[in-house]
């Protein structure tokens, strides 16, 4: 398996972990997304690659109807125990487990970087109806809290973040143009153990080994200790939410 594959399949390995210390997604940004559509009514909403269930969670308080759809067994596990109310199915991006034409929407939970894009994207424009809208989220760190660029550059691994761009990636004919938002977020820890067992949860993170993670957990430790930004628990990191939305045209 190449390292890429690898690290897409790495969640479930922690998921416990995942769903316990993940944040989860802004309500604005989940609103924004389904704008297009132009009505508060009850939606059927998919979350493809759902994970624990952290953005299936907000779709479903929202009142929508939600189909999670997601590869990994644990991960899929997790959800279940976790959301209710909520058909949760074993799948894949590049072969969704959903008939023609029968969602409003397509959500994607910092996950669209690990499809195959060239197959994702047909499926999801086969599955949404004409007018339904594919929104692509990501929570990132806020660029413009000092102390969280700087942490990220302490805990960087051997492997690379993912960067995420997609308005490239995402153009494809069966779509409008790519539009763009980004939402305040923060996600409270009440320790400086939680932030390091938050980040664990990142495939960088679990794919490396033993003592590389163990060098790094140490080293964000001392960071954390240090800093007088992070010296009061509980304590609100600073995130932000990016998200691209795209209407799907008719044929
Ligand atoms: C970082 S997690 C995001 C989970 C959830 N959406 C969230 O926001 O917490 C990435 C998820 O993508 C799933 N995944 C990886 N490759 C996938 C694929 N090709 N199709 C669907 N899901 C995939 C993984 O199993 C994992 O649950």
């Amino acid at each position: 398996m190449d390292l890429h594959a690898r690290r897409a399949d790495s969640f479930g390995a922690q998921a416990e972990a995942y769903a316990e210390h993940r944040p989860d997604y802004p309500v604005a940004a989940i609103r924004w997304a389904l704008e297009p559509l132009g009505t508060s009514e009850r939606l059927d909403v998919l979350d493809l690659a759902a994970g624990t269930g952290k953005l299936t969670a907000g779709l479903v308080a929202e009142g929508h109807r939600v189909t999670a759809v997601e590869p990994n067994e644990q991960m899929l596990s997790e959800l279940v125990r976790r959301v209710h109310d909520v058909r949760a199915l074993p799948g894949h991006a590049e072969h969704i487990p959903v008939p023609d034409h029968t969602v409003d929407a397509v959500f994607v939970g910092t996950a669209f970087h690990w499809f195959d894009q060239e197959k994702a994207l047909p499926e999801i424009a086969r599955v949404l109806r004409p007018g339904g809208v594919l929104a692509a989220m990501w929570i990132e760190s806020d660029p413009n809290a000092d102390w969280v660029t700087e942490f990220e550059q302490v805990s960087a691994s051997s492997v690379e973040s993912q960067r995420h761009n997609p308005t490239g990636i995402m153009s494809h004919p069966s779509f409008g143009p790519v539009e763009h938002e980004t939402f305040p977020h923060t996600h409270r820890r009440d320790s400086p153990e939680a932030v390091i067992a938050w980040v664990n949860t990142h495939s960088r993170m679990l794919v490396v080994d033993d003592d590389e993670r163990a060098a790094i957990n140490h080293k964000m430790l001392a960071f954390l200790r240090e800093r007088p930004e992070t010296s009061n628990w509980p304590l609100d990191v600073p995130l932000r939410s990016d998200v691209f939305r795209m209407v799907r045209v008719s044929e």
